[in-house]
């Protein structure tokens, strides 16, 4: 982290969490907390809450939690870096300028040259394109109906004829060589000297979320192959990161995304009005796009070719989006190929139509294994049910796994009852129904006997912070080396340090960790609450409950490490006399 301890803290605290979340999320005000619909992951009631005294946010449902720093980061995809500096500037704080170090400001400054670079080409090409040497670019555009309006939009070029022009004007602008190498637009070899990567294209900015141009991909005007020409990867062009049109569509707040294949395609959405379409970069859908997604939108359409190769792009794809807890609907676009031909031919409405008839994606998956069997044979029709009840066991849930099981059935004229036993024995011989997909959040599935030493530890600093008047009745019978886990660790001890100093602050003791998931955890640390407790004496008996559990887990803990570690004797001696002690004790919740 690169700015002082008191400056983050001083514009942290200077953004209230509930304004700052507001602004990207409808809040209602629900006791002491603020409630709405988490934007991290896709829900239909609100998990998501906001605690304006605790400056934290937090959901019950995927676990996403944090400071206004996080949130920012997670919901802008912003760098610490960027979240700090948009946040100072809304609260009006200024910012000292900041020492990097030589390493730091060489890899900064190749980044930022890069970017120039390509920005420069961006601009040439651009102008190209409406020089009379870019007239053939221009009609190849105006023949696939892009309006100058689009075109403008998407900074569409052309790089014309002549393979060594870009070079010489990137030279002629002062780049050297080697930075126009690494750009990944031109090439050098000993014979032909330098050569322009594109010409005779027309060409596509591709920009990152920040409308930054970070690569090109360049089309050939007619038949030729290859049909398109990419930038590779470079420091600033991570294909797998960055998708087609997320700079536009990150801010069309519509429920979801639209995904594609082409950029034609994108383009063409677009400009009649779906401007959340999105599509990866000549590659395949990746992970890290999903996860990039997941921060955008809760739901993904999926608008992939409609021949064989799209479909099965879209079932990869499918899994993906599963993966990273996002939930993926299939457009279906026949009798045309891709969505640019479906608009040109059916317009908007259809298309409309047809997004609101997307197909859920498990049926779509269902329907694609239908086709390899033949539903006329009672054999292969039993060979294709028993694999829809495998395929049924990917639901980890009860509720939605049962859902599931009578939709299928209806649709497909299976007893119902059939099905679920069907389901229910292959869930059996195959040990168990698979672990489900979680949001990435809490993609690390807890180990459950780790948990449960961990939940009393969690709920006793959630008490903390919420009651810090009880910390003087029980700081006696508590230490930092009571929890388990590093991280609990380090944020016991920097409540106890807080509480004994009088200043406790809990969304700045999420400021001390700069790894997004150590973040969430904290955030976690400090929501977990026991429940509803009606009266004096229930809420008495369950603060000393999780008191006892508290030391029990630190006695259990320190009791498997006997024979390993020296130092375990001793904790595993008094631990046991802080349990007999507990016992007897009675902690009065009357403040006093
Ligand atoms: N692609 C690529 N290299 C190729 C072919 C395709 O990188 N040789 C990538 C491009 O990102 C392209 C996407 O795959 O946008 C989809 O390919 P395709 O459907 O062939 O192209 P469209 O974008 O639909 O373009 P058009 O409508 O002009 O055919
Ligand atoms: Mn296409």
């Amino acid at each position: 982290m690169y700015y002082p301890d008191e400056i983050v803290e001083e514009v942290r605290s200077k953004n209230d969490i509930v304004d700052v979340v507001g602004r990207y999320v409808k809040l209602q005000k629900k006791g002491g907390s603020h409630f709405g619909l988490c934007p991290f992951h896709n829900e239909k009631s609100p998990s998501f809450s906001v605690s304006s005294s605790k400056q934290m946010y937090y959901c019950f449902g995927c676990g996403a939690g944090g400071n206004v720093f996080t949130f920012v980061m997670n919901y802008e995809n912003y760098s610490f870096q960027e979240a700090i500096q948009m946040l100072a500037e809304r609260a009006g704080v200024e910012l000292p300028k900041i020492e990097y170090s030589e390493e730091a400001k060489k890899k900064e400054s190749l980044r930022n040259l890069l970017l120039e670079v390509n920005k420069e080409a961006a601009k040439y090409f651009y102008y190209q394109l409406r020089a009379p040497q870019g007239a053939k670019g221009l009609e190849y555009f105006k023949e696939r109906k892009l309006s100058d309006e689009t075109m403008k939009n998407f900074g569409l070029g052309y790089s014309n004829v002549t393979s060594d022009d870009l070079v010489k004007y990137l030279k002629s602008k002062g780049y050297d060589d080697s930075i126009i190498i690494e750009s990944g637009l031109a090439t050098h070899d000993e014979k032909y000297g330098f050569h322009d990567k594109f010409w005779n294209r027309v060409m596509f900015p591709i920009q990152d979320v920040n409308h930054r141009v970070i690569g090109f991909g360049g089309r050939v005007m007619g038949d030729a192959k290859p049909k398109y020409l990419n930038s590779p990867e470079t420091k600033i062009f991570d294909k797998s990161r960055n998708l087609y049109g997320l700079n536009f569509a990150r801010s069309s707040r519509r429920e979801y995304i639209i995904l594609c294949e082409g950029y034609m395609d994108v383009i063409a959405m677009h400009q009649a009005g779906f401007n959340c379409a999105v599509a990866s970069l000549g590659t395949a859908f990746t992970t890290g796009q999903a996860n990039l997604l997941h921060r955008y939108a809760k739901e993904v359409i999926l608008a992939y070719d409609s021949d064989g190769a799209g479909t099965n792009a879209a079932l990869r794809a499918i899994k993906i989006l599963k993966e990273v807890g996002l939930t993926g609907k299939v457009l279906n676009l026949k009798p045309y190929k891709d969505p640019d031909e479906f608009i040109k031919n059916l317009g908007t409405e259809a298309f409309e139509e047809r997004i609101k008839n997307a197909e859920n994606s498990f049926f779509f998956e269902l329907r694609i294994m239908s086709e390899k069997y033949n539903l006329d044979d009672p054999e292969s029709k039993t060979s294709f049910h028993r694999e829809i009840a495998k395929k049924l066991c990917e639901f980890t849930e009860d509720v939605e796994r049962d859902n599931y099981i009578e939709a299928v059935a209806s649709k497909y004229s299976i007893g119902y009852e059939n099905l679920r036993k069907l389901v229910l024995k292959i869930a059996a011989q195959s040990g168990n129904v698979e672990p489900a997909y979680r949001p990435k959040s809490t993609a690390t599935k807890k180990n459950n006997s780790v948990d449960n030493a961990l939940k009393p530890q969690r709920m006793f600093l959630t008490w903390l912070i919420e009651e810090p008047y009880l910390y003087p009745k029980i700081k006696k019978y508590v230490t930092v080396e009571d929890f388990t886990e590093e991280i609990y660790q380090k944020v016991a001890k920097m409540v106890f340090d807080g509480l004994e100093e009088a200043k406790l602050n809990p969304a700045a003791i999420i400021s001390q960790f700069s790894d997004e998931e150590d973040q969430r955890k904290v955030a976690e640390i400090f929501n977990t609450k026991v429940g509803d407790l009606e009266g004096l004496q229930e809420k008495e008996k369950a603060f000393h409950d999780i008191l006892y559990a508290l030391k029990k887990s630190s006695y259990d803990y320190f009791s498997s490490k006997l024979g390993s570690d020296v130092t375990a004797l001793n904790q595993v001696i008094q631990g046991k006399k802080a349990l007999e002690e507990i016992n007897k004790i009675h902690i009065s919740m009357e403040e006093t």
